[in-house]
């Protein structure tokens, strides 16, 4: 596990995007495993600007992201298929048949789930999953749960997500109750774990899941069993970790 220290939003967001940008000039038909939120707003535009700079380029590119509301067409502008497409893909030189997105609208979820779970086998895993965090410790939608959910699967949304993401939509009772998301198991079989979080309010939960016990309840915490992780956060989401556990941030 590494933790790495950022000023702020902009030098995260900055820090983040290198790693992505050193994956895909070491490997140009990389398989990026991609998240929505936030948080890694500022990781695309940096992306989006070094690719029309030229510095890196996703021709040959790849990508599964985490998660999607369950219900939301593609074209719903709350969905996570149009924020990707407004945020990244539309922005750099991806072929969009390259991108994948859990599909909200399956009739058969389970089916639906073991279809991408195969799909991001055939690719050989993600060769580096971006993660933010919830705070409820979820990882893609994986909440507290009673137990570690392994496969892609459907999930009931925590009522503090759904009150954090009514943010994004006209009120609480347009927030989808439902999302399918990868599961503990396909995120953990990415080959390096990126996770990135910003903010005070996201300081405890980050704490609890590298430095607590490993437990379905802070879901993140099944990160600390992966060989390859990165934390790259800013010092106010970092504040917990730097009183209570210092040296891990040396
Ligand atoms: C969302 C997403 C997660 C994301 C998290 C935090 O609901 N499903 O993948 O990491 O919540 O979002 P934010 O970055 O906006 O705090």
């Amino acid at each position: 596990m590494r933790f790495v220290s950022a000023s702020d939003y902009e030098q995260m967001s900055r820090k983040a995007a290198g790693v992505l940008a050193a994956q895909l000039l070491l490997k140009p038909d990389s398989v990026l495993g991609l998240a929505t939120g936030s948080t890694p707003l500022g990781i695309y535009q940096n992306l989006i600007a070094w690719n029309r700079e030229g510095m890196i380029d996703f021709s040959r590119a790849k990508s599964v992201n985490l998660d999607e509301y369950c219900g939301l067409s593609p074209e719903h502008d709350q969905s996570y298929a149009y924020y990707m497409r407004e945020n990244l893909f539309s922005r750099v030189n991806i072929d969009p048949a390259n991108t994948h997105i859990p599909n909200g609208l399956a009739e058969d979820a389970q089916a639906e789930g073991a279809a991408y779970d195969a799909l991001i086998r055939s690719l050989g895993g993600a060769d580096v999953q971006l993660l933010g965090i919830g705070h409820t410790g979820h990882i893609g939608f994986n909440e507290p749960a009673g137990e570690f959910i392994g496969p892609t699967h459907r999930v009931e949304l925590n009522p503090k997500t759904i009150e954090a993401n009514s943010r994004f939509f006209a009120s609480m009772d347009d927030v989808p109750r439902y999302a399918v998301t990868m599961g503990v198991g396909s995120i953990m079989y990415a080959k390096k774990i990126l996770l990135a979080a910003s903010g005070a309010d996201k300081a405890d939960i980050l704490y609890r899941s590298f430095f607590g016990p490993i437990t379905p309840q802070v879901p993140a915490s099944v990160l600390q069993l992966h060989r390859d992780v990165t934390v790259i956060a800013d010092e106010a989401a970092l504040s917990v970790i730097r009183e209570k556990a210092p040296e891990a941030l040396a």
